[in-house]
């Protein structure tokens, strides 16, 4: 029976690529428990790893100071561990979905040193030995001109916040991978700006296990020559190179990254693909889908590929940067693999069978 009509009987994405690289899909909402019994199938199913889109974050797990909420996350910690699935947490210091506790206006570097302790130490402490890895930081780099993004911890303690994450990421789980994730850090002045900001890191005795590269990218736009270049120079610093939160948006949008305060507003008519996704703009995106595996599968190149959600209905890209029907990923909505899971499966001559 063909790929394309039967998720059940379809190869499994993580084993096909088992040999090569991790598969891994966020996964949102309060557990993957409630999902529905098509999803939750899919999610065991194709991915050997997950992240929680939303529930690790410093704003939904740590709300009030000292009274981390962690039901959702251990719902999803405890669901992948049944199913023999990793966790990689996300993220420990990012200036997005944040709780006003951590950096208020005006508070002094110890003072603040001291409460991103008390966050990482509570969080990573928690889950202590049960993650694969922890994205430590996130979007610490600029989008254009600056050296580091002007944010409340750049504020609050200088621009060694985001080594001291590291340090105290380190003490709170030492046994966890300790990764730096940002967008557009394939594109060359914001790659240059990163590679700066990892051999300081390294420079100053820190372990920084890897990069992720999220890999928010758009149909007809993906920069497969700056993905190429930016893999090898990160791993030229001795880095595993991962893409944590992929998908091709197939509704343009603005040049804004993955910017998440950029809002738009879509008109009706810009909505382009309510009714469905049109068979030849799902066979652009799985060419492009193939040919950004190929790069993936080139030996040693990536050791995990994250999917920013499990199917088209469950992604972001539905609501932002504004509100439109999207269709990023591999399966749609009703979980059926697309042409561009086909095309991914193809992308490897053989795939492994375990
Ligand atoms: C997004 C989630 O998918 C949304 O549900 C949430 O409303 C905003 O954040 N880069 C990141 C992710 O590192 O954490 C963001 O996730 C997408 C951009």
């Amino acid at each position: 029976m063909s790929v394309l009509t039967s998720p059940a009987s379809s190869p499994s994405l993580w084993r096909t690529f088992a040999q090569r690289f991790q598969v891994g899909a966020a996964v949102g909402g309060r557990s993957p428990d409630s999902l529905g019994s098509g999803e939750r199938e899919l999610c065991v199913r194709h991915f050997d790893v997950l992240t929680p889109e939303n529930c690790m974050k410093p704003g939904p797990v740590h709300p009030e100071r000292g009274r981390p909420d962690f039901s959702a996350s251990d719902a999803l910690v405890e669901f992948a561990e049944r199913h023999g699935q990793g966790v990689v947490g996300h993220c420990l210091s990012w200036h997005q979905q944040c709780p006003d506790w951590l950096w208020p206006a005006g508070i002094d570097r110890q003072s603040a040193l001291a409460q991103l302790s008390e966050h990482i130490h509570a969080v990573a402490g928690h889950y202590r030995g049960r993650l694969q890895g922890w994205d430590v930081v996130n979007e610490a780099v600029a989008d254009d001109g600056e050296f580091l993004r002007a944010t409340p911890a750049l504020r609050a303690i200088g621009p060694d916040h985001v080594l001291r994450a590291f340090e105290l990421a380190r003490e709170a789980d030492p046994n966890a991978e300790l990764y730096y994730n940002d967008y557009n850090i394939e594109q060359p002045a914001k790659r240059q700006r990163t590679l700066r900001l990892l051999r300081e890191l390294l420079a100053a005795g820190a372990r920084v296990d890897g990069v992720g590269i999220q890999g928010h990218w758009i149909l007809d736009q993906v920069p497969f020559g700056d993905i190429r270049a930016a893999i090898a120079e990160y791993r030229a610093l001795g880095l595993k190179v991962m893409i944590t939160e992929l998908d091709v948006d197939v509704v343009d949008r603005p040049d804004c990254g993955a910017d998440i305060s950029v809002q738009r507003a879509y008109a009706p008519a810009a909505d382009l693909y309510r009714d469905g996704l049109p068979d030849a703009v799902a066979a652009r995106q799985a060419e492009q889908y193939a040919e950004l595996f190929r790069i993936f599968g080139e030996p040693g190149a990536v050791s995990r590929v994250t999917f920013w959600g499990l199917h088209d209905g469950m992604s972001w890209l539905n609501t932002w940067p504004g509100k439109r029907t999207n269709h990023p990923l591999l399966f749609d909505r009703a979980c059926r693999p697309k042409a561009a899971f086909a095309a991914v499966l193809d992308s490897i001559a053989s795939p492994v069978r375990r």
